[in-house]
């Protein structure tokens, strides 16, 4: 990350804390929600298999840049197969960076082939070892591996979403991104229980054995993107929601925080890790902060 895009976050946050604002700073684009893949924990694929087209996320960029987002995610559905007017993905992100967002991410389901080397980080699932990945996944995982190693760039971080099924896979998907040379980190999420999903929800005990667990392994040095001092509040559900910090965007509709926000009730047992870890960082959790520091100088 540039330092003086970093002072400028800084400043951001400094103010946000001060003065209690509400402004958002981290925005998500839905590109699709056409994916091909229909994953046990997931509910947003699918609904109307729409891929958005080029002028409209442009539009949506622009909205994004001048509402003073700074950080920008493109998500699907898949979001790889994203195309339109001949442009791709890859075009999309190269726009966003001459637009001025200072980092800008993409979360793929890695069956695609991977040619992402201007994203900062490219998110990539993968949800246990091979055996409980393909339980939730469909049979992916080899293929996932392949796109891993001849991806065209080492800005892939694996991102888990634990749950009832894969809640013991934690250390195999570490020891994936430990070996593999285009892998940065890790970052995890605990299942977020929409009404068709409660099943794979976990309880406050299991959240804090994976938290246990993972707190260990970054002791161990192993590359993890999260911030364990918001583990304690991800655990219990005790930070606090909406993020007002973060905002996605989908087909025209702005959301605050997640397009999960309209399902009622949902916020008190939310299980993205980046929900908590910015609303305690603009709650003005210090130790927060300058975890985030450290990690973001650390993998960005
Ligand atoms: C909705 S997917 C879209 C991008 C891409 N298709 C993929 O799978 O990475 C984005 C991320 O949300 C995660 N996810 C889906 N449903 C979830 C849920 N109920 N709770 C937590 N994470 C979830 C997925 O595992 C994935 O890592
Ligand atoms: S690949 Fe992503 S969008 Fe598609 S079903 Fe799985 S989690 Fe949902
Ligand atoms: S806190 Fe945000 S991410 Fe979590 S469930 Fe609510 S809207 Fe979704």
């Amino acid at each position: 990350m540039k330092l003086n895009h970093l002072i400028k976050l800084g400043s951001f946050g400094i103010s946000t804390v001060l003065f209690q604002r509400k402004k958002p700073i981290l925005g998500t684009i839905i590109v699709t929600d056409k994916c091909n893949l229909n994953c046990k924990h997931c509910s947003v694929n699918n609904h109307n298999a729409v891929i958005h087209p080029y002028e409209q996320i442009k539009q949506e960029m622009e909205f994004l840049y001048k509402k003073g987002i700074r950080i920008l995610f493109f998500c699907g559905g898949e979001t790889l197969l994203w195309r339109s007017e001949n442009k791709t993905l890859r075009d999309l992100v190269i726009e966003a960076k001459d637009m001025g967002f200072y980092i800008v991410n993409i979360v793929t389901n890695g069956t695609q082939k991977i040619d992402l080397p201007e994203a900062d980080l490219i998110l990539l699932s993968l949800d246990g070892d091979r055996e409980h990945h393909n339980i939730i996944r469909g049979n992916t995982y080899d293929v996932i591996m392949k796109n891993i190693d001849e991806a065209t760039s080492d800005n892939i971080c694996l991102y888990m979403a634990i749950n009832q099924i894969n809640k013991s896979c934690i250390q195999q998907v570490c020891d994936v991104a430990k070996d593999k040379m285009n892998i940065r980190a890790v970052s995890f999420n605990f299942h977020t229980p929409y009404p068709e999903t409660l099943d794979l929800a976990l309880s406050v005990y299991e959240k804090q054995q994976c938290c246990d667990k993972i707190t260990e392994l970054i002791h161990r040095e192993y590359p993890i993107f999260n911030l364990k001092s918001a583990f304690d509040y991800i655990v219990h559900n005790n930070f606090p929601t909406p993020c007002y910090q973060c905002v996605v965007m989908e087909n025209g509709k702005l959301s605050i925080c997640g397009r999960c926000i309209d399902v009622p009730g949902l916020c008190e047992k939310c299980g993205y890790f980046f929900a908590a870890e910015y609303t305690l960082i603009f709650s003005g959790k210090i130790k927060v902060m300058v975890d985030m520091l450290k990690t973001y100088l650390r993998y960005i």
